[in-house]
């Protein structure tokens, strides 16, 4: 007999097939129990008659327990009643391991207990839909870079130097000296751009920010893309087409992830190119619309954020943001120093930034003059000056946090959900 998955459970339709998964939940009406088996791939209904399968069998069944591992068997049938489209007529119940009392019963759990239960509570039919679509998502920003020629280049783990500022560094001992979790691969990026064109690196970075919002994590993905001979204005266009490329995907494909999840799909349809893009200084005037007291030279707050993004029905771009309140890394505005080519693209309903980027740095003596300004340790960033002076050219680039990429389009409250096993401020366990 065929071992099937029950994604696939259609194509065995009148077939007798075995499904190896765990029990999910069972009901029983004296002689009939109906298992719902899950298995990773989808939930099906396994119906256990008395008498039609070996009393042994059915006994076995009988004192299954929630997540307990099993294999069935049985007959696939058409039902339209049935969440999937199918039941199985059990003809054979295998029980594998019974589980012990399960600690996440179907009812509410706190989300401290949820959380102290990650390993478990990933089973769950909503954080499987949430696993599901990011791995789309992920999927799908490599195949949009790819197709067009990007290449992807690892960027290093442990650094000598500060990317986003040295407030949010994870400290290491190496050997005799001190060592840096990334925050961000840019800085190496930009050196592979000028070896290969366009490259993209995508991993882990960390920062280690005592922020306690439902936007920051401690250790979070970045995919994060570079080019040589592009603009602020290149460098928009570029996320513009990989926002709506990402979104239009998980729509063609995860439609039943949505549906689990209930996510309005009606605002991301919305998501398609051009993007509105406004300046910080419009930025500035809406939110004072809004009788926000805001001083220009201010980064926004995720309050600040919201206001911005509810007057769009698509992510916004702010761009040209005070030098001063940004990376020491941002080309300033040649018609206008106080302000950079830098851009956040602001996600809609709330979501805040997803993306940070800009026009980097080319000219070799303001870069050392920013890298003294920003205090940085000029010895740790001695490759990075050489960039400049070996053939410089324009090139920008940017970062893409997916986790607040999957909170955006899954509608989830906290990006602690957007995340296999998340770590956060008080939180490193499981
Ligand atoms: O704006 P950020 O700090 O930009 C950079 O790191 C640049 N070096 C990227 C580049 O140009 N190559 O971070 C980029 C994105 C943010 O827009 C946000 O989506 C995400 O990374 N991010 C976080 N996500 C979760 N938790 C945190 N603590 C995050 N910090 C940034
Ligand atoms: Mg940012």
């Amino acid at each position: 007999m065929e071992s099937v998955h029950i994604a696939h459970i259609g194509e065995h339709e009148g077939k007798e097939v075995e499904i190896r998964g765990w029990l999910y939940n069972k009901r029983s009406s004296g002689s009939v129990l109906f298992l719902i088996v899950r298995d990773g791939t989808g939930f099906i209904q396994a119906v256990v008659v008395k008498g039609q399968v070996p009393d042994g069998d059915f006994a076995a069944a009988d004192r299954l327990t929630q997540e307990s591992s099993l294999v069935v068997r049985g007959l696939v049938r058409a039902d339209r009643r049935a969440p999937g489209g199918y039941e199985i007529s059990v003809s054979g119940v295998e029980p594998v391991s019974i589980a012990e009392e399960y600690p996440i019963s179907l009812k509410e759990h706190g989300v401290d207990f949820l959380m102290d239960h990650r390993h478990l509570w990933l089973r769950t039919p909503r954080q499987v839909a949430i696993m599901r679509v990011r791995n789309e998502i992920v999927k799908a920003i490599r195949d949009f870079l790819d197709e067009r020629e990007f290449v992807l280049v690892d960027a290093p783990i442990l650094t000598p130097s500060a990317c986003e500022g040295t407030t949010t560094l994870f400290e290491t001992d190496y050997f005799d000296t001190k060592a840096y979790l990334t925050q961000s691969g840019q800085l190496y990026m930009e050196a592979a751009a000028m070896a290969l064109g366009k490259v993209y690196c995508f991993g882990p970075t960390f920062r280690a920010e005592k922020s306690k919002t439902r936007r920051h994590l401690t250790e979070f993905w970045m995919v994060e893309p570079e080019m040589a001979w592009v603009d602020l204005d290149g460098d928009m266009k570029l996320q513009e087409d990989l926002v709506s490329y990402v979104v239009r995907r998980v729509l063609e494909r995860r439609a039943k992830d949505l549906a689990t999840l209930e996510r309005d799909t009606s605002k991301l349809e919305k998501v398609e190119p051009p993007f509105p893009r406004i300046t910080y200084d419009e930025a500035c005037d809406i939110l004072r619309r809004h009788g926000v007291e805001f001083e220009w030279g201010n980064d926004f707050g995720g309050g600040d954020e919201t206001i911005l993004a509810e007057e769009f029905d698509r992510p916004v771009f702010v761009h040209r943001y005070p030098t001063a309140c940004k990376a020491f890394y941002m080309k300033p505005d040649p018609d206008r120093p106080e302000v950079c080519l830098s851009a956040d693209l602001l996600a809609p309903e709330g979501y805040g930034e997803i993306i940070g980027g800009g026009q980097r740095i080319d000219d070799p003596d303001l870069l050392a003059r920013r890298i003294e300004e920003h205090r940085l340790p000029a010895e740790a960033y001695r490759w990075y000056m050489d960039l400049r002076r070996y053939g410089s050219v324009p090139h920008s680039g940017f970062g893409l946090g997916i986790e607040r990429t999957v909170a955006w389009i899954c509608g989830l409250e906290h990006v602690r959900e957007t995340i296999p096993f998340p770590r956060l401020l008080n939180r490193i366990y499981p």
